[in-house]
């Protein structure tokens, strides 16, 4: 007996299972807030323009009050008969107030509607988002001043390669997270836009102020083409591709430190509460988190494309295709919220080994560039040196021990101009401060690039 808004054009109701597979207030009701707010800045303005009288205006602006107050109490009886977030509360507020809230819906389709809500709604997501990517990167930083000198191996191929610092390791996330919060800024300029105005598809007749509703809902400016403004979904592409690079920037984080909290490396390790033990191991304690996350950039990957593909073929203008935008678009940006939430907390609560550390930079002949790169700046060619390196990197693997091992007579042996001073770029610490320029990892440039990241993420 619920008849639906548009039902006297029909002769029979929907069947059950149509109902069902139509509706989609069980997920859109998320949106309620949002909804009402694009109503009230929607009724204000017509109010303005004397579509609508001040005492209408009024009328809504109380009934709404309530209904948002019911919906936060938990109160709100949300109906499948009533299709979708908007028919729910627009029937509740003509409950509550009568013809004016049948008045609210003049010059609007819940296509300009549903279009606004969503924009609404992605802004602040990404507003709090960008934030936590800011705090994520503070941590890191805090955790690569601590670390500036402490020397660890670089890898290229999983292999040792040469040595880092370790602060220099985790400063390249805090790059990462810091292009993620641009591209989020980025997209923020396209999704605040207004829709509202646009109608069904063709805009009204009725004399609206779109510029008035969109300053009113703090958007930057309203969406140029009606048809454009209802239909397209791209903004929200958008926001799925970044948060999609997020969590491949948090895979790649994940990944290491799953690796470097294994026994058989021992670089860190975890705070006993973002991990959990085995059933039948008693003495395992696996890092759960950091491979959940590792897991969950798959659904996030999966709903850029389902996105996409659902964008694909569609014509102009709004098709029912678009109420499929919502659910994908609300999980990528509540698994990034909880991510970057959980990711931040635990980066701050990492115990560093330093000398597992180094004794795995210790291994794998990790300075032997920079024996060429002395016999280089000793008038060798770089070709040439790096052979004479070779040499005497395969001597010490017969021997099993380290170029820095060699005396400096055995090193002669390989090259005539090899002086005493040879010894302070065999060291891993003469290595790492010797790259000293802008983007390397010596420990002084460490700490400036750390002291940057910290200013630029000093109000989050
Ligand atoms: N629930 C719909 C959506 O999410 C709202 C717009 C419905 N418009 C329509 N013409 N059926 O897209």
């Amino acid at each position: 007996n619920k008849a639906q808004a548009w039902s006297a054009r029909f002769s029979e109701p929907v069947s059950d299972l149509v109902k069902r597979y139509t509706a989609s207030v069980d997920f859109d009701k998320r949106l309620a807030a949002f909804d009402i707010q694009g109503s009230l800045a929607h009724a204000d303005m017509l109010a303005a323009a004397g579509v609508i009288s001040a005492e209408d205006n009024t009328a809504i602006e109380q009934g709404m009050a309530r209904i948002l107050e019911e919906i936060d109490a938990g109160r709100f009886e949300w109906s499948l008969d009533l299709e979708d977030v908007h028919l729910n509360i627009e029937k509740r507020l003509v409950e509550l107030i009568g013809d004016a809230g049948k008045r609210l819906h003049t010059g609007r389709s819940r296509n300009d509607q549903v279009a606004t809500d969503i924009r609404l709604w992605l802004r602040a997501e990404i507003d709090q988002s960008s934030g936590l990517l800011h705090q994520l990167r503070r941590r890191l930083a805090q955790l690569a001043l601590e670390h500036a000198d402490t020397i660890m191996p670089g890898f290229t191929h999983l292999q040792v390669a040469q040595p880092v610092t370790f602060g220099h390791h985790l400063l390249a996330y805090a790059e990462m997270f810091g292009r993620d919060a641009e591209r989020l800024a980025d997209c923020r300029k396209r999704v605040n836009r207004l829709p509202l105005g646009a109608a069904a598809l063709a805009g009204t007749s009725y004399p609206i102020d779109r510029e008035r509703v969109a300053r009113t809902l703090g958007f930057d400016g309203v969406c140029r083409n009606s048809l454009d403004a209802v239909s397209d979904r791209d903004f929200a592409i958008e926001f799925c591709a970044a948060a999609a690079l997020i969590m491949v920037h948090v895979s790649r984080l994940s990944e290491e430190l799953v690796l470097w909290m294994s026994p058989r490396v021992g670089f860190i390790d975890l705070a006993d509460r973002f991990c959990t033990g085995s059933s039948i191991m008693p003495q395992k304690k696996n890092p759960d988190v950091p491979e959940l996350a590792r897991g969950k950039t798959g659904r996030v990957n999966g709903h850029l494309v389902a996105l996409l593909t659902l964008m694909k073929g569609q014509p102009l203008a709004y098709n029912k295709d678009n109420q499929e935008d919502k659910e994908g678009l609300f999980d990528a940006a509540d698994t990034i919220r909880d991510t970057l939430t959980i990711f931040a907390d635990m980066v701050g609560g990492i115990r560093v080994h330093p000398d597992a550390m180094r004794a795995a930079a210790l291994q794998g002949f990790a300075t032997a560039t920079d024996l060429a790169d002395y016999l280089v700046k000793k008038g060798v060619p770089f070709r040439d040196a790096h052979e004479t390196v070779a040499r005497a990197v395969r001597a010490c693997e017969e021997q099993s021990c380290d170029l820095a091992d060699l005396s400096l007579e055995a090193l002669q042996a390989f090259h005539a101009s090899i002086q005493q001073d040879v010894f302070q770029v065999l060291t891993l610490e003469g290595s790492v401060a010797g790259r000293r320029h802008i983007g390397g990892t010596a420990p002084d440039r460490v700490r400036l690039e750390a002291e940057r990241v910290l200013d630029d993420t000093a109000s989050f």
